[in-house]
């Protein structure tokens, strides 16, 4: 009778799953330990606060160049704020020629045209203006100037040899934290993948966060790039690549983004929300490329490539899922996570701050309208199925699993698309 009831079915499962999450979390606590020494990086310049892009023309010029491309998109240029960047350049002695074809999420061909307009103007230096998309753009066009094509050969980590011309990123969004990372996604044409390209080459040498730039983002868009930033500085804190050095940014992100997401979509015109969320991208954008990002980036990639889904919503819709799924490798980081949003109190233990975590993140995104996968990707789930097992493959190769405290396997990514669905 004694024997019977210890197999019942519920709690062999529940005993199985015990002995799996204590194996997940021996085997992150020993992937972490693995690693030694970490390398640091952030640009040499960071200038923050309310104002800061009216600096452009005093550090354009302390390059000594005489011309620069302005790297940005149509909203940019029609709204009038690229031509004040240009006026300002124009002010200090620098002439300007701007490049605004850059397209949401940008592919090879952009970097191709922009870099045969700074050539062309003889252009010593570039600036992205913009989201994500137009400061990647740029950085991936300043790493082509010193390298020979085609720049799908430099995907991967460290393997841009040469620097490109001086680089300035100026954000007018809250979230990618491009304007500090050393790392671009941009698209390949020929095999309808995302590039990532992580080096120091990539690097931008100035830093101009100005939160007012900020002001007139969308709610939409204030909640996709705000979760992307969130995603961000979690996926930088619970990493096998996690440090000291991170840490703290990636903690100071997190709480950030708890006191200010909400504010800054419910009312735009906030000023400290909007700072809040700019100082929460800044400081996730200074942790996860000296950190890692894991598996929520490696499986949003190929929604991305294939859907053409945003980056920062293709992120936001897989986040509950994938945090519910990774918690049982790093029970206590993802426990920190819960009481640094407010989930938990300190006083909580860890299973049920981490049980709150997945509530609120399933509410924060419901909160902030955040779709679900198949409303993103715009087909039906027979269709979807038709290439999901290709691109967990895909996330598989990024590498970016790998960092993940739990490493999944191909049908697990697969089980996590359809919970997302
Ligand atoms: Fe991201």
């Amino acid at each position: 009778m004694t024997i019977l009831t210890f197999c019942s079915p519920v709690k062999l499962v529940t005993a199985v799953d015990i002995l799996i999450s204590a194996y997940q979390h021996l085997r992150y606590v020993a992937r972490r330990s693995q690693t030694t020494a970490t390398q640091f990086n952030i640009p040499a310049t960071i200038i923050v606060g309310g104002g800061a892009s009216d600096e452009v023309g005093v550090q354009a010029k302390r390059f000594g160049v005489k011309n620069a491309l302005l790297v940005t998109d149509a909203y940019m240029e029609s709204s009038g704020l690229a031509g004040k960047i240009a006026d300002s350049m124009r002010k200090a002695g620098v002439t300007v020629t701007i490049y605004s074809g850059v397209q949401p999420d940008p592919n090879d061909r952009n970097v191709l045209e922009g870099l045969e307009i700074l050539k062309k103007n003889s252009c010593g230096l570039v600036i992205g203006l913009g989201g994500g998309s137009p400061m990647d753009c740029a950085k991936a066009i300043s790493a082509m100037s010193a390298n020979p094509a085609p720049i799908s050969r430099y995907a991967g980590l460290h393997k841009v040899p040469n620097k490109g011309v001086p680089i300035i990123t100026i954000p007018t969004t809250a979230g990618t934290g491009a304007e500090v990372t050393k790392v671009v996604v941009i698209g390949d044409t020929q095999r309808d993948v995302k590039m990532m390209i992580l080096d120091t080459n990539l690097m931008p040498d100035i830093a101009l966060v100005d939160y007012t730039l900020t002001m007139t983002c969308p709610p939409a868009l204030t909640a996709n790039v705000g979760v992307d930033t969130l995603v961000h500085a979690v996926e930088a804190y619970v990493s096998v690549k996690a440090n000291p050095m991170t840490d703290p940014y990636a903690l100071s992100s997190i709480r950030h983004v708890s006191r200010n997401l909400l504010t800054a979509y419910k009312e735009p015109n906030n000023e400290q929300a909007r700072e809040g969320m700019t100082l929460a991208a800044l400081q996730a954008g200074i942790a996860f490329p000296n950190s890692s990002v894991c598996l929520v980036h490696g499986m949003s990639r190929p929604i991305g490539a294939l859907y053409h889904v945003p980056h920062g919503l293709s992120n936001a819709v897989l986040f509950p899922a994938v945090t519910e799924f990774s918690i049982r490798g790093a029970p206590e980081r993802y426990a920190t996570v819960s009481r640094t949003m407010g989930y938990a109190t300190d006083a909580a233990p860890d299973d049920i701050a981490n049980q709150k975590l997945v509530a609120g993140l399933k509410k924060l995104n419901r909160d902030l309208r955040i779709p679900r996968l198949g409303d993103v990707c715009k087909v039906d789930m027979a269709t979807f199925d038709e290439n999901v097992l290709k691109m967990a493959e895909d996330s598989l190769a990024s590498g970016s699993p790998d960092n993940n405290p739990v490493i999944p396997m191909a049908q697990q990514i697969v089980d996590l698309y359809h919970k997302a669905w």
